[in-house]
C-alpha cells in the first residue's frame, strides 16, 4: 500500500525541498523518471528485490524500502536475480553476517550477466566499520551502502546511484540520530496484519549485545503518530498489529509528554475495527504491574508475552547486565500467570556466555521447567566486536554444544506439553494463509500464537473464525471451524 501522493505533480525544475518527508517525495518523483527510462531502454518493467535478514524491526524497515522501490516504478520480486537488489542486514550473531557475504558472491555472478544491475546494502551490519572496510576491499561491485539511521532517505540515495557516473561505491553511514521521519511510503507484506515501530534503538547495553551500538539510543515515536498510523492501517483492512521495539516496556520515557507503554496500549485498544494487538519485546526488568493489569483487562491484546530470559543463572545474568535475578524473573512470571492464566510465555535463551559453567546451564533448565515456556529461541553465544563480553574469557566449544543440546531438549519438552493443553477447546483464530503443504487447508493463528490448520475457503483469509482444536501435532493443531 502506498501513500496517496501524486508524484507527477511535483515540480522537478525546482531544487529539492529541505523539509522531510517532502524531500523524499521529490526524489521519488525524480527516480520515477529514471526507472521509466530503464523500462523504455530494456523493453520491460525493471524488477527489484528486497532481502531481509534479522528481526521484526528490520522486516518493518524492509517494507519501507519496498515501498520506495515500488513508488519509483520497480516491480517487486523475490528473485535475487533482479535489476535492483538490496540486502537489509543483521549483525546480532556472526552467522547472520556470514550469510550476507555468501549471498553477495552469488549477486556478483548475476551482475556480470546484467551490467545494469544495482546492488545495495543497508541495516545493522553496515554500522560496523570493519564490515564497510571488508566490502570496500573485497566486494567492489556493490553500488550503495547506508546504515540504520538514514534509511528514511533511501529515495535520495537511490537518485544518487542513478546519477553516479563511475564515481564508485556510494557510502552514507551515520553514527546515530534523534530524528524520526514519518509518512514515507510502505509496501506491506500482509494485507490484514502489520508491524508498527513504536520506538527505535536501545539503551540497555546487555554485555553480549551489539544492537545498542548499531541501532543507537532509544527514542519513542509520539503516541499521536502511532495512533494515526494504526488508524490508517485499519482503514486499509488491517485487523492485527504488532507493536515493535527492542524494549517496549520503556516506551515513552524521552517524550515531551511522557506516557507509559500500558497507557499507549489503552489508547490503541480504543481504535474501532482493530481486533488484535501484539507487541515485542518486553524486557523483564521493566515489565510493570500496570501493564499486567491492562493486558488482563483487554479484549484485544493477545494472550502471548515474549519475555527473554537469556540465562537462569543470577551470576550470569549479572555479567550480562540484565538487571534482574533468577528469583525476580520467576516471581514476575508467577504474577503474570496469576493475573492472566491463559497467557502463553515465550523466551530467548543464550548458551555459552563467557564464564558459563554446566551448573549455570542447569539453572537455566530449572527456569525452563518452572516457567514451562510455550516456545523458546535458543542461541549459541556469538562474540560481537566492541561489546564488553567480547573481552571476557570464552567458553570452550564442546561445553557450549553440550549445554545447548540440554537446553534445547528441556525447551522442546515443555513446549510440547504446553501445546497439547488446549486439545478439544474452541478458540478464535485469525486466518492467515492457505496451508503451504495442503492447499485444502487454511492456516490460522490463535491469540496465544499457536498455529491451527483446518479446512476452509481462502476468502476467509484476514478474518477471525472459531476453530475446534481437534488434534495436537507437536507444536500445532489440526481442527475444524465451528
Ligand atoms: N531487544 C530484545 C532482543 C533483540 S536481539 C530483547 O532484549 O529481548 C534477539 C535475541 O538475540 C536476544 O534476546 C538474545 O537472546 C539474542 N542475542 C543477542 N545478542 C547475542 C549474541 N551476541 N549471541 C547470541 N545471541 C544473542
Ligand atoms: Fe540487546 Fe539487551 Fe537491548 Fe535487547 S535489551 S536489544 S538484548 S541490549
Ligand atoms: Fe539484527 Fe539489527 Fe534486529 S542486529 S536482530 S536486525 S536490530
Amino acid at each position: 500500500m502506498i501513500q496517496n501522493i501524486d508524484y507527477s505533480k511535483i515540480d522537478l525544475t525546482l531544487p529539492p525541498p529541505a523539509k522531510e518527508p517532502d524531500r523524499q517525495y521529490y526524489f521519488i518523483a525524480k527516480c520515477r523518471q529514471q526507472v521509466e527510462a530503464f523500462a523504455r531502454e530494456w523493453g520491460r518493467v525493471p524488477k527489484a528485490c528486497v532481502v531481509n535478514y534479522g528481526c521484526q524491526m528490520n522486516a518493518r524497515d524492509s517494507e519501507k524500502l519496498a515501498g520506495v522501490l515500488e513508488s519509483v516504478g520497480y516491480e517487486l520480486t523475490e528473485d535475487e536475480n533482479a535489476d535492483f537488489v538490496i540486502f537489509n542486514t543483521c549483525t546480532v550473531r556472526d552467522n547472520a553476517n556470514q550469510r550476507v557475504y555468501g549471498r553477495l558472491g552469488v549477486l556478483n555472478g548475476y551482475k556480470r550477466r546484467n551490467p545494469g544491475m544495482k546492488i545495495a546494502l543497508c541495516g545493522c551490519m553496515m554500522q560496523e566499520n570493519s564490515v564497510i572496510e571488508k566490502i570496500r576491499e573485497s566486494y567492489r561491485f556493490v553500488d550503495l551502502i547506508f546504515g540504520t539511521h538514514n534509511l528514511y532517505k533511501f529515495a535520495e540515495l537511490l537518485d544518487s546511484v542513478f546519477g553516479n557516473r563511475g564515481q564508485g561505491m556510494i557510502i552514507d553511514i551515520w553514527k546515530d540520530t534523534d530524528r524520526i521521519v514519518e509518512d514515507l511510503p510502505v509496501e506491506r507484506k500482509y494485507p490484514y496484519k502489520s508491524g508498527i515501530n513504536i520506538m527505535f534503538g536501545c539503551n540497555n547495553f546487555c554485555s553480549y549485545c551489539i544492537v545498542p551500538y548499531v541501532r543507537g539510543r532509544e527514542r519513542s515515536r509520539s503516541p499521536k503518530d502511532i495512533l494515526r498510523e494504526i488508524e490508517g492501517l485499519v482503514a486499509e483492512g488491517v485487523v492485527e498489529i504488532m507493536l515493535l521495539g527492542q524494549n517496549v516496556n520503556s516506551y515513552g520515557k524521552g517524550l515531551e509528554d511522557p506516557i507509559t507503554f500500558a497507557q499507549l496500549l489503552q489508547e490503541i485498544e480504543k481504535i474501532e475495527g482493530l481486533k488484535r494487538i501484539r507487541f515485542m519485546t518486553s524486557h523483564p526488568k521493566d515489565l510493570s504491574d500496570e501493564l499486567i493489569a491492562v493486558m488482563r483487562d483487554s479484549k484485544k491484546i493477545c494472550r502471548h508475552l515474549h519475555l527473554p530470559l537469556q540465562s537462569g543463572s543470577t551470576r550470569i545474568l549479572q555479567a550480562m547486565n540484565r538487571r534482574y535475578t533468577k528469583e525476580q524473573y520467576l516471581k514476575l512470571v508467577e504474577k503474570i500467570r496469576r493475573e492472566i492464566p491463559d497467557i502463553a510465555i515465550t523466551t530467548d535463551i543464550i548458551v555459552g556466555f563467557p564464564g558459563e559453567t554446566m551448573e549455570d546451564v542447569e539453572e537455566t533448565i530449572d527456569v525452563i521447567r518452572k516457567v514451562k515456556y510455550d516456545n523458546a529461541f535458543t542461541f549459541i553465544y556469538s562474540r560481537r566486536t566492541g561489546t564488553p563480553a567480547a573481552a571476557m574469557e570464552q567458553v570452550p566449544e564442546e561445553q557450549v554444544k553440550a549445554g545447548f543440546d540440554r537446553v534445547l531438549k528441556a525447551v522442546q519438552d515443555t513446549a510440547r506439553e504446553q501445546a497439547a493443553k488446549y486439545q478439544g477447546c474452541v478458540m478464535e483464530a485469525l486466518v492467515e494463509e492457505i496451508n503451504e503443504h495442503d492447499p485444502s487447508l487454511l492456516t490460522g493463528r490463535l491469540s496465544n500464537n499457536t498455529l491451527v490448520h483446518f479446512p476452509g475457503d481462502p476468502s476467509l483469509i484476514g478474518s477471525l473464525v472459531q476453530v475446534c482444536l481437534e488434534e495436537c501435532r507437536g507444536f500445532y493443531y489440526l481442527g475444524h471451524m465451528v
